[in-house]
């Protein structure tokens, strides 16, 4: 009986949503060089390969596909829109599936005008998912995020370029999202409402602000937000609420998005996802700890094994700040949950992207049903790095007590290590060279460090698994699967994950962990697509 509680116990406290993502904001006043710090991961099952973008121009009649399928969870049709005449250069972390959308993907990542997106779900009321119409239509989440690193200058042009292609072409929706977008001044919050009526807010970040979304929210609104440079929507982003009966001036209540919009459960506020272990107040008091907050710092704010699990696809940290020239922007990306992965250095000068960190099949949609591309047969044939550090954490969350602190320690060390290199000679010697007029030169001098350290990284990574898987046979800690199902039933399992001193025995004040305040209920965007899905 009492091992079934602690199962009982153990599935509500810390099962976990199939997907979801979180990201990091911290203001340019907040950080220890005065940078933008942007970080964050994607949770979606998929493979995740890391792939470079070069800057294009495209005919006038160019036009680019976006929108869902039928196979998405709320079916829709794919559209065509125009391209614009020139697409800019960016880095992202691609991956393949997510909730039936078509692939390739993306949450976001940086482009080569040091504008950095990351893409989070933000759920929205019932009544709005039940009003999406379909097929649906429009731009979805990656769409957005991909166009916003292909046409942003700035993050405010970002939202404009949403707000725009939303009017124009409407968004297909999986019940709700928002994005982060941020530059080297501030960031923006947009929130991308579910319905098919263009519904949408944005919220201006600045330099004295932290802001986790995990999820998505935005607060207090003015109505009259078109006075205000902090605050962008939709026209109708508070007639549409005045509708609906949602909220009213007479009221006397602010007009607040996430009361408004969000869903409409007591057990949830605007900073309390009720997500996982920690909250996003919980995760933004955290990071203001850290004032001024270092890229180490917003690493080890992102790897928290509290947040980062089996569900993080990767790991982004980005540091964004005036007078870097565009093949120095700098993003740190691990190749899977960074609990279990180091932070490696690319710019947006590297050329190319090593094979062993392109896309390979493991978990990639469709494997398991189609034999391998011969055009891929190389790529294939590398050792890929995100399965390579899957091994890492499996090994690794068997016994976190003993093997997070040997491992964390292993991966810290080797990102001081690049540290030290990037700031002692790689970027100073590549700006000399860009400086000397020899930009080609600094370009394959980054492309040379990036692809070394990250062989190095994957190494490292090799190392610690046949060490672990070493240690763990010879001292008799091996365990055979009991069943027989290798994967999990999806929504409400258990995800492998390193909390380390969680007793679910004990209350949330009586946790050892010190930020585990209580436990957090869990929700998710897949129950959300369940309860749409049998209201239709
Ligand atoms: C930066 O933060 C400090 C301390 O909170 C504050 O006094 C100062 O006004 C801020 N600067 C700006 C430009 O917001
Ligand atoms: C665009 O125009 C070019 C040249 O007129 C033509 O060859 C091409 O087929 C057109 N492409 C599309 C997608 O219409
Ligand atoms: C490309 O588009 C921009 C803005 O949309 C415009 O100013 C520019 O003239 C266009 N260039 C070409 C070659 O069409
Ligand atoms: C906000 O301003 C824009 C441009 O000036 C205008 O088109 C739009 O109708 C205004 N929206 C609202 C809600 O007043
Ligand atoms: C976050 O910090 C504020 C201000 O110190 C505090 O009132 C609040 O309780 C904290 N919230 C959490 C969840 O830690």
């Amino acid at each position: 009986m009492a091992m079934m509680l602690q199962a009982l116990a153990l599935a509500t406290l810390a099962a976990c949503p199939v997907s979801a993502s979180y990201a990091f904001y911290v203001g340019k006043n907040l950080t220890a060089d005065g940078s933008v710090l942007v970080g964050g991961t994607g949770e979606e099952v998929s493979s995740h390969w890391l792939q470079l973008f070069p800057a294009r121009d495209h005919a006038s009649n160019a036009t680019i596909t976006v929108g869902v399928t039928k196979n998405a969870v709320i079916p829709g049709e794919l559209i065509q829109i125009p391209q614009v005449n020139h697409t800019l250069r960016y880095l992202s972390m691609e991956y393949s599936d997510y909730e039936g959308f078509p692939a390739p993907l993306t949450n976001g990542g940086l482009n080569e005008k040091g504008v950095a997106v990351r893409d989070v779900w933000a759920d929205n009321r019932q009544e709005l998912i039940d009003m999406t119409p379909t097929p649906q239509h429009g731009l979805q989440y990656s769409d957005l995020a991909r166009v916003v690193m292909e046409r942003a200058s700035t993050a405010r042009e970002g939202v404009e370029i949403i707000g725009d292609l939303i009017a124009k072409h409407g968004e297909a929706t999986y019940g709700g999202n928002s994005h982060l977008i941020a530059d080297q001044d501030e960031g923006w919050i947009v929130w991308e409402m579910a319905g098919g009526a263009g519904l949408w807010a944005a919220q201006r970040l600045g330099p004295n602000e932290v802001k986790v979304l995990y999820p998505g929210y935005i607060e207090d609104f003015p109505v009259d937000f078109n006075d205000s440079g902090d605050f962008m929507g939709s026209d109708n982003i508070v007639s549409f609420a005045v509708e609906q009966g949602w909220w009213s001036s007479a009221s006397g209540k602010p007009f607040n998005i996430f009361n408004v919009y969000g869903p409409q459960d007591p057990q949830y506020t605007a900073r309390d996802g009720g997500y996982k272990y920690m909250s996003q107040a919980a995760l933004e008091n955290a990071t203001l700890a850290m004032a001024p907050v270092t890229e180490e710092d917003l690493m080890a704010r992102v790897r928290d094994c509290r947040i980062a699990d089996d569900e993080a696809g990767y790991g982004q940290v980005v540091s964004l700040r005036a007078g870097v020239d565009r093949d120095l922007l700098r993003v740190w990306i691990a190749p899977t949950t960074s609990v279990a992965s180091p932070f490696v250095p690319w710019w947006l000068g590297v050329q190319s992207v090593p094979p062993e960190f392109g896309e390979h099949r493991y978990l990639t949609t469709g494997a398991s049903s189609s034999f391998l591309n011969p055009d891929y047969q190389l790529q294939e044939a590398s050792v890929f790095a995100g399965r390579v550090f899957k091994r890492v954490l499996y090994y690794m969350c068997s016994a976190p007590k003993t093997y997070l602190p040997v491992v964390t320690t292993m991966l810290t060390g080797f990102e001081a290590q690049s540290r030290t290199q990037v700031s002692d000679w790689v970027e100073k010697t590549a700006r000399v060279l860009i400086a000397q007029g020899q930009r080609e030169a600094a370009q394959k001098l980054l492309t040379f460090y990036s692809h070394t350290r990250a062989a190095e990284a994957l190494q490292i990574g090799q190392t610690m698994v046949q060490s672990l898987d070493g240690y763990i046979k010879l001292t008799g800690q091996w365990r055979d699967p009991k069943g027989s199902q290798i994967n999990d039933a999806g929504e409400g399992d258990e995800t492998v994950n390193c909390l380390v001193g969680y007793d679910p025995d004990q209350p949330a004040d009586k946790q050892q962990h010190p930020l585990i305040k209580r436990s957090y209920k869990r929700r998710s965007q897949a129950r959300m697509n369940k309860m749409w899905l049998s209201n239709r």
